[in-house]
């Protein structure tokens, strides 16, 4: 086995609750990756040798974003409905059957090519694991396929099959077909369902019966709520102790308060209050009421087509009364934690070396300089990338 020491790092960012501080940030750091596994973190003067070396010059080491929340398999892009919006038109959930037909039409190679292109573009930028969901095929067959496609890009995979009910469908019928051959034939290939639960795509009985066919099957809950409005989507993944729930926008003290019981952890995705141009959740609120809260790009073609965590991070942080430290840590180990994964989101001995090289100093840095490429060198599974 192969080993590798970083070292000369001015700041790393561990994620170790051990080392204190939301970050456990230990300074003049060194780091020692053997095979895909972190091996060793500690100070830079007692670092062991090893095979090959990294200077880092100064510079901040982080672990790799771990974007929990994308629905990178579709086809086309709806750049003129975004202009739209910027001139004053609402976002709409009916957009998303704009992407279904032109995802219908993609062949299973431009899927893969398109996802492909998607997964290295945030690669680059430093996520090193995310989550895909379907939900653009919305019939048995090119469920099924989006879900093989997301596969060979990732074990976190999401059956969104009750994304919207699609053009000319009855809803109690597409709900019957979700629960039923889809769920059969998308199951194989997904590790979570997920429901879109909000005005104009599936109301909370519809989601309740869709989680519970999931869970049947093996498949485990998660939820789209209070993107566009109040509603008791939230209330729902609570009560089920679901794992996460995205979104989190419109929130009432009894929402905040549910969350905290259960445990569930706030995914939020500022990206798409910037491109639907809607009021930003409050993760002040949410922190200081103790719920655990987590950072995703929800990158998908209608409501936010960024892959970018830096610039969720700087969105959180400069409208979302976040402090840049606790972004960081939502972006990392909070998304590990919302995909129920303890091999990923921290550098300490164990963990899967998964991690990123700035360009700067600190992890502040990724809020100060928004827009910036700071991502200098990935590593993943313990090899640049
Ligand atoms: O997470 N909210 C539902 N789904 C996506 C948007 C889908 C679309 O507009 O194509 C989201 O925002
Ligand atoms: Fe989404």
């Amino acid at each position: 086995m192969t080993s590798t020491v970083i070292t000369h790092i001015g700041e790393l960012t561990t994620n170790d609750p051990a080392r204190g501080g939301p970050l456990g940030i230990l300074e003049d750091a060194a780091l020692v990756i053997e095979g895909d596994t972190v091996a060793w973190v500690g100070p830079a003067v007692d670092a062991p040798a090893a095979d090959t070396y990294v200077d880092a010059g100064g510079r901040a080491v982080l672990p790799g974003f771990v974007d929990s929340h994308s629905h990178l398999v579709f086809a086309g892009d709806r750049a003129p409905e975004f202009a739209a919006r910027m001139t004053g038109e609402p976002y709409a959930a009916g957009g998303i059957r704009t992407t279904v037909a032109a995802t219908r039409a993609a062949s299973d190679e431009q899927l893969v090519s398109h996802v492909a292109r998607l997964v290295q573009e945030m690669l680059r930028q430093g996520t090193t694991t995310v989550e895909i969901k379907s939900g653009y095929g919305l019939t048995v067959h090119d469920e099924t396929r989006s879900l093989a496609v997301a596969r060979q890009f990732t074990d976190e995979t999401t059956f969104l099959g009750a994304h919207v009910v699609p053009t000319g469908t009855d809803p109690a019928a597409y709900v019957d077909l979700v629960t039923g051959p889809m769920l059969d034939a998308a199951a194989p290939y997904a590790r979570w369902i997920d429901v879109f639960c909000e005005t104009g795509a599936f109301d909370v009985d519809q989601a309740r019966t869709i989680l519970a066919a999931g869970h049947a099957v093996g498949l485990r809950g998660r939820l789209h709520a209070n993107q566009l409005g109040p509603g008791p989507g939230v209330r729902l993944a609570a009560e089920l102790g679901l794992t996460a729930v995205d979104h989190c926008t419109y929130l009432s003290d009894e929402d905040v308060a549910a969350l905290r019981d259960a445990g569930t952890i706030a995914t939020l995705l500022p990206g798409v209050e910037f491109s639907t141009r809607q009021p930003y959740p409050d993760a002040r609120r949410l922190l200081d009421s103790g719920v655990r809260v987590a950072i995703a790009s929800d990158c998908n073609p209608g409501s936010c087509f960024t892959s970018s965590m830096a610039l969720c991070i700087a969105l959180a942080v400069r409208e979302m009364r976040m402090s840049p430290a606790e972004a960081v840590r939502a972006a990392t180990l909070g998304g590990a934690e919302a995909l129920d994964r303890d091999d990923v989101g921290a550098l300490v001995p164990g963990r899967r070396a998964d991690l990123v090289l700035l360009e700067a100093p600190s992890h502040v840095h990724l809020a100060y300089r928004p827009g910036v490429p700071l991502v200098a060198g990935v590593w993943q599974r313990g090899r640049p990338v």
